[in-house]
């Protein structure tokens, strides 16, 4: 059940460019969240940025949930310049969440960009050593320092400056010449979504895909982010999703 909840900062560190870590604690939304809901927070008034902003979960731990935001806005802006002890609004669980992946299927976790959080928390409570996770971003001043990151993660850059050369669909491609996961997990730009939708179907692998589409009232009520289904009629991603069986939604 959803809940609003008056967010404590605990911590806000800045991991690559505009790229943060946040910490915020909302001890009844962590207790509730499961990987691939997201939260809506509200950024601070004297932003100017009035609506709520969506954000997956990139963890949980001790009553706090874990973002990773890029500062790309007004309402970014405001939240990644809070400080340890300022107080946010948060309203969430919100969505779907992937679903529960047995645990000794091995997982291969695609992200790109900021599409890499939820794929985090999806990391954690997977728990398989088997299990990949690749984050891809254009070039390696979007990643994150060495030290922030599970040493697990494998990097992956459009122009070779960090980890695999080429977009996460391309090194996943180069992966399934010698390995290959029981169920595939994806979250990033929709030119990613795709890709994976592709590589998937060609390889007869389940995957799962998270949308980021750009959000209104985010709780159902405004079709402000409707995608069309392959099925025909229109999935919202804020209330039918964000995650969807690849070739569920037509990208
Ligand atoms: C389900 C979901 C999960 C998300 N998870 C994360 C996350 O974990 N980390 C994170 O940093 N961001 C995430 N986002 C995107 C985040 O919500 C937007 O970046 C944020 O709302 C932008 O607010 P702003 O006020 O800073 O930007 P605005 O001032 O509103 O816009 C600034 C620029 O960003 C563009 N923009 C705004 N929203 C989006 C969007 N959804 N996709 C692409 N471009 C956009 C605008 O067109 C504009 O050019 C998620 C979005 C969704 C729907
Ligand atoms: S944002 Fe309004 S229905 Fe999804």
């Amino acid at each position: 059940m959803k809940v609003q909840e008056n967010g404590k900062v605990v911590s806000n560190t800045g991991v690559a460019l505009n790229l943060h870590f946040i910490e915020i604690k909302v001890p009844k939304i962590s207790t509730q969240i499961k990987p691939g809901n997201f939260v809506s927070l509200l950024p601070p008034s004297s932003s100017g940025a009035f609506l709520r902003r969506p954000f997956s979960v990139a963890g949980v731990q001790d009553g706090s949930l874990k973002l990773v935001i890029r500062d790309i806005g007004k309402g970014t802006h405001a939240i990644t310049s809070l400080a340890p002890g300022d107080c946010i609004e948060v309203l969430g669980p919100l969505g779907n969440s992937y679903p529960d992946f047995e645990p000794d299927k091995k997982l291969w976790l695609l992200g790109g960009g900021t599409g890499i959080a939820s794929l985090l928390f999806l990391h954690d409570v997977h728990g398989n050593p088997a299990d990949r996770i690749l984050w891809g971003g254009k070039t390696k001043d979007e990643l994150p320092m060495e030290t922030w990151v599970s040493s697990s993660i494998t990097f992956a850059t459009d122009d070779g400056t960090r980890g695999g050369h080429g977009n996460v669909v391309d090194v996943a491609r180069r992966w399934l010449k010698d390995d290959r996961p029981d169920y595939i997990a994806a979250c990033g730009p929709r030119g990613l979504l795709k890709g994976v939708q592709q590589l998937a179907s060609e390889y007869k692998i389940p995957a799962w895909i998270s949308c980021e589409e750009f959000m209104a009232c985010g709780m159902g009520a405004c079709a402000g982010c409707a995608v069309p289904l392959a099925v025909g009629g229109y999935a919202r991603v804020c209330a039918d999703g964000p995650v969807f069986k690849a070739g569920e939604v037509l990208l």
